[in-house]
């Protein structure tokens, strides 16, 4: 147990003695979380130092508190993604078919996804999660979907055509319950055979779709949703304007989720590189409008990315700088030994240039 200045308590410490006001009123009881709007209630009321639990070292639990009590907003709501995800789960588990009644579900929950971007003035696209490798591909579909979408409504689509984006992007590899496992989930590099075999999920993907009540054009993203602008991708070979819109879109949030996820077989990259590699390959494997259109609605440090710095100092993102996207600001927290007087201070990345982001977690 620590007394600390309510200024200099980290956000998410639980607090270790019940908080009286100088009346004598309780404020807040013992093991309660401390949340940074508190602190204005708390000067009012003559409170200048609570006890808290020591936190020790930031654990995962600490910074995932720590992100619940900024209140970052992920662009669609909890419940919507995790209900996303257990229905892809489940359609994709189902023996080598996907029935009418799943694509009805994944149309409720697209047109949900729809309604909750379109609440939001400003969708800023941010990983709210850490992602297991073992639900990778369920948490994959659903933040194509997302992305796809965010893309979609910057080019106006009608909501017919947003809905048959979704869809089509959230079921966009979905033909991969054709492929044998062992080759799904190789931690290794893939044979030329074995590669050859992963090809085919596109054309597996839209025999198994065309079979449903989705629309055609939903049903070709996964066929084409791995062509490339310069002709150089699969399955067909197609170039420019000849691949189809929805696919274009979906070949951007597709590697760019990809980017930035650990997959079974090799590490994320780091916000920066997925950003700066995905819009160098532009006008190669991407239509630059829609390469344009979605670098504008994403975050390369969103807010509330755990950050360690080239000083090893940890922390986490506040705000971004506009001008400066791969310098936000970040809220450092001091190691044990240096937290004397504060808890954490707040670094200006673009200002503080000696100071930059090492890793992300
Ligand atoms: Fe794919």
């Amino acid at each position: 147990m620590q007394k600390h200045f309510i200024g200099g308590v980290i956000p998410g410490s639980i607090i270790a003695q019940d908080v009286y006001g100088n009346d004598g009123v309780l404020l807040i009881k013992k093991g309660s979380m401390f949340r940074e709007q508190y602190i204005p209630r708390f000067i009012d009321a003559g409170v200048q130092e609570i006890f808290v639990e020591d936190n020790g070292t930031m654990t995962p639990q600490t910074i995932n508190t720590i992100r619940k009590s900024l209140n970052i907003q992920d662009v669609i709501h909890e419940k919507t993604r995790t209900h996303a995800q257990n229905q892809i789960k489940k359609t994709m588990m189902k023996f080598k078919s996907v029935s009418n009644s799943d694509v009805q579900r994944i149309g409720k929950i697209v047109e949900d996804m729809i309604e909750q971007i379109l609440d939001k003035k400003d969708f800023v696209f941010a990983l709210t999660q850490l992602r297991s490798v073992d639900d990778y591909t369920y948490q994959h579909s659903v933040n194509v979907g997302v992305l796809s979408l965010i893309i979609g409504i910057d080019l106006s689509l009608t909501k017919e055509e947003l809905k048959n984006l979704g869809m089509g992007a959230i079921l966009h590899d979905i033909g991969k319950i054709m492929i044998p496992e062992e080759i799904i989930k190789k931690p290794s590099k893939l044979t030329l055979e074995e590669f050859a075999e992963v090809k085919k999920h596109t054309e597996y993907g839209y025999e198994i779709l065309v079979q449903t009540d989705i629309e055609e054009e939903a049903a070709r993203i996964a066929l084409h949703h791995h062509e490339k602008y310069d002709g150089t991708g699969y399955c067909r070979g197609l170039r420019n304007t000849k691949i189809p819109l929805f696919a274009r879109i979906v070949a951007v949030a597709d590697v760019y989720d990809a980017m930035s996820n650990d997959r079974v077989y090799q590490k994320r990259f780091m916000p920066d590189k997925v950003f700066r590699e995905i819009t160098h390959l532009g006008d190669k494997h991407f239509d630059t409008e829609i390469m344009e259109t979605f670098a504008r609605h994403i975050n390369i440090f969103p807010t509330g990315t755990g950050v360690i710095l080239n000083s090893g100092h940890r922390g986490i993102v506040l705000y971004q700088n506009k001008l400066y996207p791969e310098s936000p600001i970040v809220r450092v927290f001091l190691p044990k030994e240096q937290r004397a007087k504060r808890l954490y201070f707040d670094l200006d990345l673009s200002v503080n240039t000696k100071w930059s982001i090492k890793e992300t977690f």
